[in-house]
């Protein structure tokens, strides 16, 4: 069995969405429980607009305190424009991803522009900030609430756009978790074929219930990096019917017991959910939580 690497996006993906203010040091806490079960890349925050996400106004105070505890470490934020990028940059950090839809109604109401906009913007990004890391994040890959789903064709001319602009790293996304199995072993497949000079990832969200499986699939079908949140939280405000994602533990606890080697471990991470999850009112949907010691059968 291979190694896989879990990229914990929830405090970005999983904190945007919730209403009430989680004051840095909680944040902090729960990155740093993250960290010491065995986590080692964290989407710790985006760089946009307060006002289109008040939850992650303290993206600069964050950021700042993890570059100074942990200055090796795999921090990377999500940024939506040069602004965004150029913020991240200046405060030190050589990680963003970069977000585009592959539905041109969706980039629109999430970030303002359109494709060209997007990819010119993404352009000088990577001219201006040389040693600046950016994987791009396809939102809506697996289907879009305002167009629906599309022919893997048309997904992969889309990163073959985003391919020639030189990324060296992608993540699939399935902002509002409309995927299924075989989409996913269909349009993952093609894409690492199609493409061996880019690094995939896959970012699921569990809105129906498939975020387990459609990330494994993603994996069997040649990924080796897949993005999950502690808790299973997540979603996008600006996709209606968005909700959480992929639960870290839950996922970890599936993929440690078939073998994979992922480096995790779990009961620290179950810890860090509780914590997690006394700390929130939201979707916390993780399953791993709920379980008490003695029913466990000590696998
Ligand atoms: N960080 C902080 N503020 C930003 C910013 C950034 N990256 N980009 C723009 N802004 C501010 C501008 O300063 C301006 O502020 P003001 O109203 O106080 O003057 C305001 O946002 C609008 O700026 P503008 O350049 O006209 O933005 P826009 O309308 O072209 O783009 C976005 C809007 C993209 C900045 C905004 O919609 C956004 O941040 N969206 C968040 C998307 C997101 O996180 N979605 C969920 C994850 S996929
Ligand atoms: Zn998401």
């Amino acid at each position: 069995m291979s190694k896989i690497q879990i990229v914990e996006v929830g405090p970005r993906d999983g904190f945007q969405n919730l209403k009430d203010y989680i004051p840095v040091e909680q944040k902090l806490k729960v990155i740093e429980d993250l960290i010491g079960a065995g986590i080692k890349s964290i989407q710790h925050t985006s760089f946009v607009s307060p006002k289109a996400i008040p939850q992650l106004k303290d993206a600069k105070e964050l950021t700042s305190i993890l570059l100074e505890k942990y200055p090796d470490y795999d921090f990377f934020a999500l940024v939506p424009n040069l602004y965004g990028a150029r913020s991240a940059y200046e405060l030190g950090l050589r990680k963003v991803s970069y977000v585009v839809s592959l539905s041109v109604s969706h980039n629109k109401a999430n970030i303002n522009r359109t494709h060209e906009e997007s990819l010119e913007e993404l352009k000088t990004i990577i001219d201006t900030y040389k040693d600046l890391n950016v994987c791009v994040d396809v939102a809506t890959t697996f289907g879009c609430p305002f167009e629906g789903k599309y022919t893997t064709g048309h997904v992969l001319k889309f990163l073959d756009r985003v391919a020639n602009m030189g990324v060296k790293e992608m993540s699939l996304a399935d902002t509002i978790g409309v995927a299924n199995p075989k989409q996913v072993r269909e349009i993952v497949s093609a894409a690492v074929k199609e493409f061996p000079e880019i690094e995939f990832q896959v970012h699921i969200h569990d809105t129906r219930n498939m975020g387990m499986v459609n990330t494994l699939v993603a994996i069997e079908s040649g990924i080796t990096k897949a993005q999950s949140t502690l808790g299973g939280l997540g979603g996008c405000p600006f996709a209606p019917g968005a909700s959480g994602n992929t639960a870290t533990e839950d996922l970890v606890f599936m993929l440690n017991d078939m073998g994979y080697e992922t480096g995790i471990d779990v009961d620290k991470l179950i810890e860090a959910a509780k914590y997690e999850k006394s700390i929130i009112t939201g979707n916390f949907s993780g399953h791993l939580v709920n379980i008490q010691k003695g029913q466990q059968c000590n696998i």
